[in-house]
């Protein structure tokens, strides 16, 4: 009895902060060629790009061109679908940097993936906000009708789920960001409907709020500033009479 319980792991003391999977891009810091991501393969920019990686560095004085690393960045990955090696080896040739200085940006803003995602890549924000308006039953739905947890992605390469910190937008928590576009007010129906119209290669018929809502309004109609707003010098004004 007393070995067993000598055997027995302590309780922790405190939850811990993060209880799922980390950041799809955090896995590792460091870069390990895989045959989908090594600098034998070959990445430029194509010409539409070539011509806005133009634009983008001319607003830059030719001395401090380093300045375009960032969207640079995410102009390869835009077109190449993660931040390949070869995509960050492309922009330092291109801005005349070391490839080291590159690889410490790349891997220190989470919006870079440094390995392939899926062609919708889904962000479930979990940060407090959107954590008290459920977004865990968000989690939960997408893993269960996906079929994946957080940090995976679907057999058929269609999604990539992640967990984000506050996506900006917590006055219409629950959120999710799918690539570039927001789907807020979430609930689980809302969810799987969006997720059955991608799948579809439908676009989901209403972007932003999934509720009533336009924008992010209170939903039941004004509850302030609900008076004529007065004009400048009201105090002044009010004084005089
Ligand atoms: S906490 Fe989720 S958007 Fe801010």
């Amino acid at each position: 009895m007393f070995a067993r319980s000598l055997l027995r792991p302590a309780a922790p003391l405190a939850r811990s902060f993060q209880t799922s999977a980390p950041r799809f891009s955090d896995h590792v810091f460091l870069h390990r060629n895989t045959p989908e991501n090594n600098e034998s393969i070959p990445f430029e920019f194509n010409a539409e790009n070539s011509k806005r990686a133009a634009e983008i560095i001319a607003k830059y004085p030719p001395q401090y061109k380093k300045g375009a690393v960032i969207p640079l960045l995410d102009l390869g990955q835009r077109q190449n679908g993660f931040t390949s090696i070869s995509v960050m080896n492309h922009v330092a040739k291109m801005l005349e940097m070391p490839p080291m200085r590159v690889y410490e940006v790349a891997t220190f803003y989470t919006m870079y993936n440094r390995e392939p995602v899926g062609k919708y890549f889904l962000q479930v924000c979990t940060t407090t906000p959107c954590q008290l308006c459920n977004s865990t039953a968000i989690v939960e739905t997408v893993e269960k009708h996906l079929g994946i947890k957080v940090g995976e992605t679907t057999a058929d390469k269609l999604f990539t789920l992640v967990e984000v910190e506050c996506a900006g937008a917590c006055s219409n928590a629950p959120v999710i960001a799918v690539n570039d576009d927001y789907y807020e007010d979430l609930t689980p129906e809302a969810t799987v409907k969006i997720l059955d119209d991608l799948k579809a290669g439908r676009k989901p018929a209403k972007l932003g709020p999934q509720s009533s809502r336009l924008t992010s309004e209170p939903i039941n109609g004004l509850t302030s500033l609900t008076s004529e707003p007065t004009g400048p010098g009201f105090r002044l004004q009010k004084a005089l009479q």
